[in-house]
């Protein structure tokens, strides 16, 4: 089993990656921490915990920083950033530690993988803090070629592309699954079918979630279905085998005038420089579904 921290935003893909990281066989979920995004740090973070109520999920749950520079996605995700169902009240996990203090903790006791699911802003806070540390990044973010949050730039880079900067810098091993992966991870019609047939409490809620997220999308990209981008990151952990990754140079834009937070992936080795992360950019869709909706079934 795989040591993981989720640093998540939730966020209504991010709640698909909490509960696939944590039914998930391969991943043993040490903690769960949260970095504003989607929304401000508070709301966030009630919402990570509303959600451990709802699938039973038991680990700490600490709270990040509340930068970051963009923030909040109120037109994909809502106002509460986890709009369309009556979620639970929030469970009684969160702890007094903050995310950096107990991710760093974690990686003391020994090997760790970060899986983020948000802006990259408490993972750089803590490569600041203890750069001897030495965690695996898997984060979604980012894109080879074009944003969702600008022409270029996808929302978690956007967000804070210093933060992306300095982890894509870092010298750590670095796995990058932007939009070109996460975008073959739509919820098509099948995907609710499947979802509504479990008939757990559950299984509805999500499938409340998954509809509001799917007229957000179709009302602000055209899309007929979501791409639920968060899980790509976990499963990219749990069962690499379903993504095609090929290592390569990654930079991000931080000045340019309309590209800032544009992640630049030198998939040819044009400027030849050195590869600095794997990037995904296939993802076997059908066992990926597979995989997520046998993850809420386990947690019934
Ligand atoms: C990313 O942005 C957020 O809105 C989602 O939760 C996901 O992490 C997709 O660009
Ligand atoms: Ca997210």
């Amino acid at each position: 089993m795989v040591p993981v921290v989720l640093d998540c935003d939730p966020g209504h893909d991010d709640v698909f990656a909490m509960l696939l990281a944590a039914a998930h066989p391969a991943i043993d979920l040490r903690a769960i921490t949260t970095v504003a995004g989607n929304g401000p740090l508070d709301k966030v973070t009630v919402n990570a915990l509303r959600v451990c109520a709802l699938a039973g999920i038991d680990v700490p749950v600490a709270a990040g920083l509340s930068q970051p520079t963009a923030g909040n996605a109120p037109s994909i995700h809502g106002e509460s950033a986890l709009d369309g169902a009556d979620l639970p009240e929030p469970a009684d996990l969160l702890v007094d530690e903050g995310a950096v203090a107990l991710t760093e903790r974690l990686l003391e006791a020994g090997p760790l993988t970060i899986i983020a699911t948000g802006p990259l802003t408490n993972v750089a806070a803590l490569l600041r803090k203890r750069p001897d540390l030495r965690p695996r990044i898997v984060f979604m973010g980012g894109s080879c070629g074009r944003g969702n949050w600008s022409p270029l730039a996808e929302f978690n880079i956007f967000a804070d592309p210093e933060a992306a900067d300095a982890v894509l810098n870092s010298g750590l091993q670095v796995t990058m699954c932007g939009l070109d992966v996460t975008h073959q991870a739509t919820a098509t019609p099948d995907v609710f079918d499947r979802l509504t047939a479990m008939r757990t409490p559950t299984a509805d809620i999500l499938t409340d979630l998954l509809r509001f997220f799917a007229s957000a999308y179709h009302d602000v990209f055209g899309m007929p279905d979501p791409p639920v981008h968060d899980p790509v990151a976990v499963a990219a952990v749990a069962a690499p085998e379903l993504l095609r990754v090929v290592e390569a140079p990654v930079a991000v834009e931080l000045t340019g005038t309309y590209t800032r937070g544009a992640t630049v992936v030198d998939l040819h080795g044009v400027t030849g420089k050195p590869a600095n992360a794997s990037v995904a950019l296939e993802l076997d869709r059908a066992k990926f579904w597979d995989m997520v909706l046998a993850a809420i079934e386990r947690l019934g």
